[in-house]
């Protein structure tokens, strides 16, 4: 086929799907119709894309008629039934749920780092990996390519929309409900405060760390942490790396941050380190903390790259890197990755 393809946005009224309308107005403009999909409760919602209203069409399989990529940020089990019924209709599946990141015939993709892996789709299904994973891949990509990954020791500072809207009006909602209070005196003062109004969260994120993220797995791990290992494993085909990670949420809106310990084959050092983050694509190196500079999630929030301060040898390993590491898990994190995928995919309908 020729000509330019025509796009569907599946969950287009969702946290990631606002963002997704926001980079289609602002990237180079490939597409033909954008059709805007989401559940029948959205059906005759109008949204802006391009500098036009275009209209909401419920999900079905009418939906993907003439379609030729699908972005689905939707649900997992949305997902699971849906990118299936599009595939088989010869629509590319581009998918930011968890459903087929680790399907070994669905090919899991972050175009600085493993652009090559989008051309093989058994299942004419791609997708793009987890936020958390996200925050930090494109700038660990970078240093494997000249160091040599061997071990990862990570923890995670979450941001609630990474649980989608219903995480960012939880911390609004309780931000409202403790706010003039005089909290952080004794135990259980704040789950008083918050009640039942806990969201997707176990525990009240107002005020409060969360050392949670995801649903439980075996042995005590979270699945965003197995997440985190299972994805980076894939990405950077190191199936064996020995990956370490606590994943925690915080009352932060928008943008993921990490803490990463890297360990590499030889010694590194840090000024080479500090030349590939530089000029690595899609990474932004802010690393003067004498002058108060390294990345926050305050200053990264709807901005694109991977941002890395705090760059340090580690203390008693000369093959070992500390980083600080953060991004927006609504652009690079979930909405812009998609986007660089199907505009991957686009190039070959050209
Ligand atoms: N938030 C992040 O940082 C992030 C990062 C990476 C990946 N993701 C993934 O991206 C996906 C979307 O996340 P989100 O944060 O944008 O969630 P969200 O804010 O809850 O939005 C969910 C979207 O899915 C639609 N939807 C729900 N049930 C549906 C159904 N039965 N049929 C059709 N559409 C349905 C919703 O439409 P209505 O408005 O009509 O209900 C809405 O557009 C999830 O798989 C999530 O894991 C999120």
């Amino acid at each position: 086929m020729t000509g330019r393809p025509t796009l569907a946005v599946v969950g287009a009224t969702g946290a990631v799907g606002a963002v997704m309308l926001q980079i289609l107005s602002q990237h180079k403009d490939i597409w033909g119709e954008i059709r805007l999909v989401a559940s029948p409760r959205s059906a005759g919602r109008k949204l802006a894309v391009r500098g036009e209203q275009v209209e909401v069409v419920a999900l079905s399989e009418e939906a993907f008629d003439g379609v030729d990529i699908a972005m689905f940020d939707v649900p997992d089990e949305v997902s699971a039934q849906w990118a299936p019924i599009a595939a088989a209709k010869g629509v590319v599946v581009v998918d930011d749920s968890g459903t087929f990141r680790m399907d070994p015939g669905v090919p899991l993709v972050v175009p600085e780092v493993n652009p090559h892996a989008v051309r093989v789709r058994p299942r004419g299904i791609v997708a793009g990996p987890h936020c958390t994973t996200l925050s930090m891949i494109v700038a660990l990509g970078a240093l494997h390519a000249e160091f040599g990954l061997r071990e990862l020791v990570v923890s995670s500072y979450q941001a609630v929309s990474g649980a989608g809207r219903a995480g960012v009006e939880t911390l609004r909602a309780q931000l409202s409900l403790v706010a003039g209070t005089e909290l952080g005196t004794s135990p259980g003062d704040l789950r008083r405060a918050v009640g039942d109004r806990t969201g997707p969260f176990p525990e009240p994120v107002a005020l409060n760390v969360v050392p949670w993220a995801g649903e439980p797995r075996e042995d005590g791990w979270s699945s965003e942490e197995l997440a985190l290992r299972d994805e980076t494993r894939k990405i950077l085909g190191l199936p064996r790396l020995p990956v370490a990670v606590t994943c925690v949420r915080v009352p932060v809106v928008t943008a993921h941050a990490l803490t990463v310990h890297a360990r590499f084959e030889d010694e590194i050092t840090v000024d080479r380190a500090r030349e590939i983050l530089a000029t690595a694509p899609g990474v932004v190196l802010y690393d003067n903390p004498l002058a108060g500079e390294f990345p926050t999630p305050a200053d990264v929030v709807g901005t694109d790259p991977t941002w890395v301060g705090r760059v340090r040898r580690a203390l008693d390993d000369p093959t070992a890197l500390e980083l600080f590491v953060c991004g927006d898990n609504l652009r690079k994190g979930a909405a812009l990755n998609t986007a660089q995928i199907a505009e991957l995919v686009a190039a070959e309908f050209s």
